[in-house]
């Protein structure tokens, strides 16, 4: 029984509770709309790029093209990784995930700059750029230097999307690769108050760095019910391994309450419509690379699990193809998730500015149903579980 007397209503997982004002993002669950400040998900994947849709959302407008030039320049100049930053890497165990890695060299990250902590907006946005442009030359140095070689220099003139695929492989990638990254990523920049977001505002909140910002929304993001589903999505298709399985896998999964990854949304009742966009790309990066098998096995899956869900709200979402889309540009599996930070940044770092123009601290409250005013028990006497 609680001590709090008066009526109290929980809000378990926080379902439909708005914990601020915002113009970065608007979600129409029902509808199947997305919007980066005011404009549609569709328009910017079809017109814009990630570096676009990042200054979009940090600034709050589209930017012209001398102020896109003047960001690129800042993120180009911001890539190159600190010498005793990729020290810090080189010793991580080769077998660290690469999340892990990404957490703590993020974290890292605030060390190197001599005034992490600053109430001005201007520096705040200087540090948002600074990680954005930090976060893929990380994870790819991780990357190489777990498959014992050595971390690419960034080259300038390449889209962040490009370079991300530059500094992985140490290859000029293939334009329609780099394109389909490039999408990737502005998909992922930004989901209004989702657990990461949320994470990253809760630190926020207590005028904290934006280091640990974004370590907090790392952190969160890490989680298979978050960051992670599009591993075990890819996961799932290649375990199932061909159309003709499909339906036998589904109808397991559903009659033993398994999840089907890359279905369900807590916000959207209907397609998702980054779905709808990547599903298109993983299409036709399928035909492009001989990977029909996978893609024909992934829309199978899909096909089956809503005809089983059929009269329920639950729908493809972002990650059912996203996984696929990464393994076919040749990325490995466990920097699916380090790729979705590397885009969401932006909106973590978009949504920690705007709540800092008008902060308050977050801090809800916990309903105690324990005890109260128990006697002290000496060490001797304790039972060693709790106490009836
Ligand atoms: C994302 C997710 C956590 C949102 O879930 P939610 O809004 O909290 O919904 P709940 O967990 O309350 O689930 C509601 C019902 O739908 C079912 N359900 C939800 N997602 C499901 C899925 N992917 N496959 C099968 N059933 C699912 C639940 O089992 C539950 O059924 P029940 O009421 O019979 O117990 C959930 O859909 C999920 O776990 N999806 C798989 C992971 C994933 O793809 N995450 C990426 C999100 S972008």
């Amino acid at each position: 029984m609680s001590l709090i007397k008066e009526p109290v209503v929980i809000h378990k997982g926080l379902d439909n509770v708005y914990v601020k004002e915002s113009r970065i993002c608007f979600i129409d669950g029902e509808a199947s709309k997305l919007f980066y400040r005011g404009y549609s998900i569709e328009e910017l994947a079809a017109h814009s790029t990630f570096e676009e849709t990042a200054f979009l959302l940090i600034y709050g407008w589209l930017p012209t093209a001398v102020q896109l030039k003047q960001f690129i320049s800042k993120l180009s100049a911001n890539r190159p990784l600190e010498d005793g930053l990729l020290r810090l890497i080189r010793e991580f165990p080769d077998r660290s995930d690469p999340m892990d890695v990404l957490r703590t060299a993020v974290s890292a990250l605030g060390l190197y700059d001599s005034q992490p902590m600053t109430d001005e907006n201007q520096l705040r946005i200087d540090k948002a750029i600074r990680i954005l442009a930090k976060i893929p030359s990380i994870i790819t140095a991780f990357d190489r230097v777990r498959n014992h070689k050595d971390p690419v220099t960034p080259k300038e003139q390449m889209t962040h999307a490009a370079e991300f695929l530059y500094m992985l492989t140490g290859n000029e990638p293939d334009p329609y690769d780099a394109h389909v990254m490039d999408v990737a990523l502005i998909l992922h920049a930004e989901h209004e108050m989702n657990a990461s977001t949320f994470a990253c505002t809760v630190t926020a909140s207590t005028l904290a760095d934006m280091y640990s910002v974004t370590t907090s929304g790392i952190g969160t993001l890490r989680g298979p019910l978050h960051g992670g589903a599009n591993e075990a999505a890819l996961r799932t298709v290649l375990d199932v391994g061909d159309p003709s399985k499909a339906e036998s896998y589904v109808v397991d999964a559903l009659a033993h309450k398994k999840r089907i990854m890359g279905f369900g949304h807590r916000v959207y009742k209907t397609w998702d419509p980054r779905y709808l966009i990547l599903k298109g790309f993983a299409g036709e990066l399928a035909a492009r690379k001989g990977q029909s098998a996978l893609f024909d096995t992934a829309v199978a899956i899909e096909t089956s699990a809503r005809k089983h869900l059929e009269g329920t709200p639950i729908f493809p979402n972002v990650d059912s193809y996203s996984g696929i889309v990464f393994h076919m540009l040749g990325i490995q599996t466990d920097l699916f998730t380090p790729i979705f930070a590397m885009s969401r940044t932006a909106g973590w770092t978009a949504h920690t500015i705007e709540y800092l123009e008008n902060n308050r601290l977050i801090r809800p409250k916990a309903l105690y149903m324990g005890k109260v005013g128990l006697p002290y028990i000496p060490i001797e006497s304790r039972t060693g579980k709790v106490e009836e």
